[in-house]
């Protein structure tokens, strides 16, 4: 049994040995000498060729049949020491091996060009394989010639030129692989006739012109990649058929137009499809789908100009990416979420949309009607909570449904009765006023079980909750960078729109936000941001839901894109601004005067006035709120002693916590919210102080002309706005009085935009006036009680002005007539003027 077992080895291993020796021994000397000059001259190393042994049967890579080299493959072979200095094309003595069927060198270095004999003395030539050598030049026409290549692998070189024609000839090609390198030209016709080509890869060169409508003659066809070329046009007809063996059609990154051809829907067997970053402009087809490949099916047309609704299509993919094309309306439920790229579309009910103006002037340029994202009032500013609520409502009743239908009914029994609990309890402490004194502010930090305290406080978030809600944080959904933490958009499960701060508690202290959350566990005002819950789960990060704010911040909505004319922009009328002031006052002088303890804010710029859909203001931006210096009670003196000159002017990063500087920071947006410069306080001090120095002294209680000439230029007012403009105009500059001390309070400054005309117009009946005076008194003698002496910090007319002024004789030293005429103020002075107007025994109120 043993014996013969050993046997038939040892036969079967002389065998083999007999045709090792016998079949495999090189026997043409041309051949070896040829192998040695190749060794030399490409550098290959002894120890992979190594001398004085049979190369057919003992060099590495070498293949011989019938006594005659077949194959070389030398790829990823390390070259000698010599050799790597001066690597070169040097394959002069392949030309001896005229049985040579493939050669191999991919990831060989072989600085040069491919030699033109490759096309005249390889005939026998089926693979080659010259990926990634750093080939230069241009590809030999003569390449045509090889007839029996199947398989031609040059991508990853430097390759310029176009392709060669001939390359029509290679008809047995199978594999033609001439990505990432230069090529150039168009795809040359003939291509189309290589019948039995599988694989077609031309992708990432510089090629141009249409596809060639041959193409659609490789019948073979499997994997197909044309992308990252500048190909265009349309694609022709014929290219696919349903019958095709297409598994992969690649069109990416070109600069194709026109639709995608219906059939291509058909191929059954295609598991890739993508043609994203193209300029195809279409519907998507509603073929009927078939889902049965859906398993690994991926379908990118991203980046297109795709239109019209969503198909049941897309199920026939396991992935799509969408995004970046005008689909609209809704998402069927057949699209799932996590499966599905929408961004950038005009979809109904999802985040990062385009606006409704690209959407209104995509569909109207094609003559097409836009659903105006499911709302029926055309003209109306795309309002994401409009759209988000749909879905929102739409859940609701299925969760409704789903709880009331189970036990779960008890549950909402109990979450409502401690949700009228908590209302109840947040209402008392509104009425009570707040108390945010007792909680450590800024002395010591915070006791570490403070943040417990505030799981009452709102609602609380999971942070699973709020991953999903804002897609994980990603930059799309970034709003901005806050001093206090990244706000992000999100949508939570409901379909309620939130905005999510995201605090780093390693880069920013942890007092910040256990501050905003004490301030919002006792201030619950109208004018203040909502906010909705927070996640505390994680060490580092903390998380704050505010409700969202449709129209985001001053800064950003007082100029949006014009909804009717497609591009230019429209900017905030007149009447809106005058009510985003009067809200942003209400909320500063509720904070500055009715919570106990006073509080400010330190944080006033346009882009922490935030506007819900009806413009409406809330104030935002709340880290920084603290009690006033001095607690409220010694405000006087904390006045007095402040040098002029403070706080604001200073650079420090922490803002003194004064009304004062409130005060000042409304002056800068009432002027912006003037001149439209509403940018200004973003950026330098410098800045901001050369523009106060340009823009003041076009601010006088003596000339409402004046304030025409820093007039924000979109604003279109009639005489009786422009008073209102002008009052708003000298309440900032009231506001903005270098000395802190002259500044109005809060209360005066809302009291004032309230009635702008009473702030400018005189009284014509003595008795009116007396009958007001009681009333206005107190705010109006704040605004102006020292006009002079600020108007004398800065005040310097422009000369050329004084020419045109009417009467204006005593023009440059103390003021001009008004328009409405008033004689007793022309010349008069200031004194006078303020005196007329019965508020001098007031001046000293505010102080
Ligand atoms: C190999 O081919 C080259 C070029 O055709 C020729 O010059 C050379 O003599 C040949 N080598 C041998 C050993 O025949
Ligand atoms: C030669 O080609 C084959 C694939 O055809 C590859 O696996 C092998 O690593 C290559 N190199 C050598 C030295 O054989
Ligand atoms: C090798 O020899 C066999 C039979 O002798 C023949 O069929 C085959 O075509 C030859 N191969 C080459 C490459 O010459
Ligand atoms: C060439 O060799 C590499 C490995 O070194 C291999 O991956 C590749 O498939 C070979 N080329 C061909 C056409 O067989
Ligand atoms: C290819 O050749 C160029 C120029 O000769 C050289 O700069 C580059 O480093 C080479 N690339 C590689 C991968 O060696
Ligand atoms: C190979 O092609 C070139 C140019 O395409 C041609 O001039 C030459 O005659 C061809 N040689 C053979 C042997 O077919
Ligand atoms: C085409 O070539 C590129 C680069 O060489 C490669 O990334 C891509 O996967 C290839 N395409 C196909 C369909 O194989
Ligand atoms: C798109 O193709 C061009 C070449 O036509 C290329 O330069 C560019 O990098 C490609 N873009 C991407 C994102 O691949
Ligand atoms: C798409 O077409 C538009 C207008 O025809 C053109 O401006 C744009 O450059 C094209 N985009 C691409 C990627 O070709
Ligand atoms: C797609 O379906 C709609 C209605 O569902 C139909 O009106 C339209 O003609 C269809 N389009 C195509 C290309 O089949
Ligand atoms: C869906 O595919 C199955 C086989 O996978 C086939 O039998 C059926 O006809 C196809 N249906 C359609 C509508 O293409
Ligand atoms: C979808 O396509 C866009 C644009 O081509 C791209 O930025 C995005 O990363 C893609 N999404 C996915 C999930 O691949």
């Amino acid at each position: 049994m043993v014996n013969q077992t050993s046997i038939v080895v040892l036969a079967l291993l002389l065998l083999l040995l007999f045709e090792s020796t016998v079949e495999q021994r090189l026997s043409s000397s041309t051949e070896l000498t040829a192998l040695f000059e190749l060794r030399s001259s490409l550098g290959i190393r002894r120890g992979d060729w190594p001398r004085k042994v049979d190369p057919c049967s003992s060099w590495n890579g070498v293949r011989c049949e019938n006594g005659s080299v077949s194959g070389i493959n030398i790829s990823g072979f390390r070259r000698t020491r010599l050799g790597e200095q001066n690597p070169r094309f040097a394959v002069g003595s392949l030309a001896n091996f005229t049985g040579l069927v493939s050669f191999n060198a991919s990831r060989f270095l072989l600085p040069g060009s491919i030699p033109d004999w490759f096309g005249q003395r390889l005939l026998a030539l089926q693979v080659l394989d010259l990926r990634s050598c750093n080939i230069t030049g241009v590809l030999p026409s003569s390449i045509g010639n090889l007839s029996s290549l199947t398989s031609l692998y040059l991508s990853d070189n430097r390759l310029s030129g176009e392709i060669p024609s001939s390359f029509g000839r290679l008809l047995s090609l199978s594999v033609l692989d001439l990505s990432k390198n230069s090529l150039t030209g168009s795809i040359p016709q003939g291509i189309g006739a290589l019948s039995g080509l599988r694989t077609l890869n031309l992708s990432s060169n510089s090629l141009t012109s249409s596809i060639p409508a041959q193409l659609g003659g490789l019948d073979s066809l499997v994997d197909l990649d044309l992308s990252n070329n500048g190909l265009s046009g349309l694609l022709p007809a014929n290219l696919f058929r349903a019958s095709s063996l297409l598994q992969v059609i690649v069109l990416r990154n070109n600069s194709f137009i026109g639709e995608v051809p219906e059939v291509i829907w058909s191929i059954s067997g295609l598991n890739m499809l993508d043609i994203s970053r193209n300029n195809f402009t279409a519907r998507l087809s509603n073929a009927s789908s078939n889902d049965s490949n859906a398993i690994a099916a991926v379908l990118d047309i991203s980046g297109n100009n795709f239109y019209g609704g969503l198909t049941t299509i897309v199920r026939r993919f396991s992935s799509v990416n969408l995004s970046g094309n005008y689909f609209e309306g809704r998402v069927p439920d057949y699209v799932s979420d996590n499966a599905a790229s929408l961004g950038t579309n005009c979809l109904q009910n999802v985040l990062s949309q385009r606006t409704l103006t690209d959407c209104a002037s995509f569909y109207a340029e094609r003559g097409l009607s836009f659903d105006n994202f499911g709302s029926t009032n055309s003209s109306e500013p795309s309002a994401p909570e409009s759209r988000n609520s749909d879905r929102s409502s739409n859940r609701n009743r299925i969760i409704l449904a789903a709880v009331l239908g189970g036990a779960g009914f008890i549950v909402l029994l109990t979450s409502l009765l401690l949700l009228v609990q908590f209302l109840r309890r947040r209402k008392k402490v509104n009425h009570r006023g707040i108390g945010i004194g007792q909680v450590p502010l800024e002395a010591g930090p915070p006791s570490p079980g403070l943040a417990s305290n505030f799981s009452s406080l709102a609602d609380m978030f999971t942070y699973q909750q709020l991953l999903q809600a804002t897609a994980d944080f990603t930059d799309a959904n970034l709003i901005k960078h806050g001093h206090s933490g990244d706000l992000f958009k999100g949508i939570l499960e409901s379909g309620l729109p939130v905005v999510v701060k995201r605090i780093d508690s390693r880069s920013i202290k942890k007092e910040v936000y256990l501050l905003e959350l004490d301030f919002f566990s006792k201030v619950a005002h109208t004018r203040v941001v909502p906010l909705l819950g927070h996640c505390f789960e994680k060490e580092n990060e903390k998380l704050l839901v505010y409700k969202y704010m449709p129209n985001g911040d001053l800064s950003s909505s007082l100029y949006r894109k014009n909804n009717s004319e497609g591009d230019g922009l429209k900017s905030l009328d007149w009447i809106t601004r005058l009510k985003i002031a009067i809200g942003a006052a209400e909320g500063l002088s509720y904070l500055h005067h009715e919570c106990t303890p006073p509080l400010v804010h330190r944080d006033v710029q346009a882009s922490s006035i935030l506007l819900d859909d009806k413009f409406e203001v809330r104030l935002g931006s709340l880290s920084r709120v603290c009690p006033q210096e001095g607690n409220g009670h010694s405000n006087r003196i904390t006045r007095l002693m402040r040098l002029p000159q403070s706080s604001e002017q200073d650079s420090s990063d922490c803002p003194a916590a004064s009304c004062a500087y409130d005060v000042y920071c409304f002056g800068t947006v009432l002027l912006g919210l003037v001149t439209g410069k509403l940018d200004i306080d973003a950026s330098s001090k410098t800045l901001m102080k050369e523009w106060l120095e340009q823009t003041l002294p076009y601010i006088s209680i003596y000339d409402k002309e004046l304030v025409t000439k820093i007039l924000d230029p979109s604003l279109l007012v009639d005489e009786d706005l422009l008073e209102e403009v002008w009052a708003m105009a000298i309440v900032a500059r009231r506001c903005l009085n270098p000395k802190p001390s002259r500044r109005p309070l809060m209360k005066y400054i809302l009291k004032a935009l309230e009635n702008p005309l009473r702030v400018v117009r005189e009284d014509d009946s003595s008795s009116a006036r007396l009958r007001r005076a009681s009333s206005r008194g107190s705010w109006n003698a704040a605004i102006f009680g020292s006009w002079r002496q600020s108007s004398s910090d800065i005040t310097v007319i422009p000369a050329t002005y004084t020419s045109k002024a009417e009467g204006g004789t005593s023009f440059k030293r103390s003021g001009t007539t008004g328009s409405q005429g008033s004689s007793a103020r022309k010349g008069g002075g200031g004194d006078q003027s303020v005196s007329h107007r019965h508020h001098s025994k007031e001046i000293s109120t505010e102080a």
